[in-house]
C-alpha cells in the first residue's frame, strides 16, 4: 500500500486534499495519506482534514525548512501538493525523484510560474481572450510549473466570465483528474 504526504498552502480551502484523501478512503487508490503538511494551523485546509481523520503537521517555512518537511513526509511514496504556493525546497525533490506532484489551474506551459495563482491567473486568461482554460498535473521541479505534464483536462472560457467563474469551473475538474493522474503514478511505482 503506498502512502501519500500532501502538503497545502496557508490559505488552502483543501478542497484538492479532500479529494485524495476520499479516493484513498473508499479505495479508489490503493494508497493512504501519511499526513497533511500546512504552513500554519490557521489554514481552513487544517480544518478540513482533522474531519477527515487525516494526521496534521504545521511545518513553518524558515530556517530548515527543506530537513523539517523531509522529516514530516518520512514514510511517503509519493509527496502532492496541493494550494501549495512556495518553491519547493530541493531537499524534498532529492529526497522524492519524480514522486513529487502539483496540481495548476491552468493549461501548463501557459499560464504558469511565480505568483500565477488565484484570481490573477484566471483574469490573465480571460484577458487574453482564450476560449479554453483548464488544469494540469505535472511532475515538480526546482522551477515554478515546470516538470513533466502528466495529465490535463480542459474546460470552456464563457463570454462574461468573471475570474471567479472560471476559477470554480476549473476547480471543479481538478479533482478528478489529480486523483486520475496520481492513480497513472501509483500503478507506475
Ligand atoms: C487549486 O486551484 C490548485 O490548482 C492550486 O491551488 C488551488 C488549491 O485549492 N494549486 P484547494 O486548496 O485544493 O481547494
Amino acid at each position: 500500500m503506498h502512502s501519500i504526504g500532501i502538503l497545502i498552502g496557508g490559505k488552502s480551502e483543501g478542497s484538492n486534499m479532500q479529494a485524495i484523501a476520499r479516493a484513498c478512503q473508499c479505495g479508489d487508490l490503493p494508497a493512504t495519506v501519511s499526513c497533511v503538511i500546512s504552513p500554519s494551523s490557521e489554514a481552513p485546509g487544517c480544518l478540513a482534514a482533522s474531519a477527515l481523520g487525516l494526521k496534521i503537521r504545521v511545518v513553518e517555512p524558515g530556517e530548515n525548512y527543506g530537513p523539517r518537511l523531509v522529516e514530516a513526509l518520512k514514510g511517503s511514496t509519493l509527496v502532492c501538493l496541493a494550494g501549495f504556493l512556495r518553491l519547493l525546497p530541493a531537499d524534498v525533490l532529492a529526497h522524492w525523484p519524480n514522486r513529487v506532484l502539483n496540481i495548476h489551474p491552468a493549461l501548463l506551459p501557459r499560464f504558469g510560474g511565480q505568483g500565477m495563482y488565484g484570481q490573477r491567473l484566471h483574469e490573465a486568461v480571460i484577458t487574453s481572450g482564450e476560449k479554453e482554460s483548464g488544469c494540469t498535473v505535472h511532475r515538480v521541479t526546482e522551477v515554478y510549473d515546470e516538470g513533466e505534464i502528466l495529465l490535463q483536462k480542459r474546460c470552456p472560457v464563457l463570454t462574461g466570465d468573471r475570474p471567479e467563474d472560471l476559477a470554480a469551473r476549473v476547480l471543479n475538474l481538478e479533482h478528478a483528474t489529480y486523483v486520475e493522474a496520481i492513480r497513472k503514478v501509483l500503478n507506475e511505482l
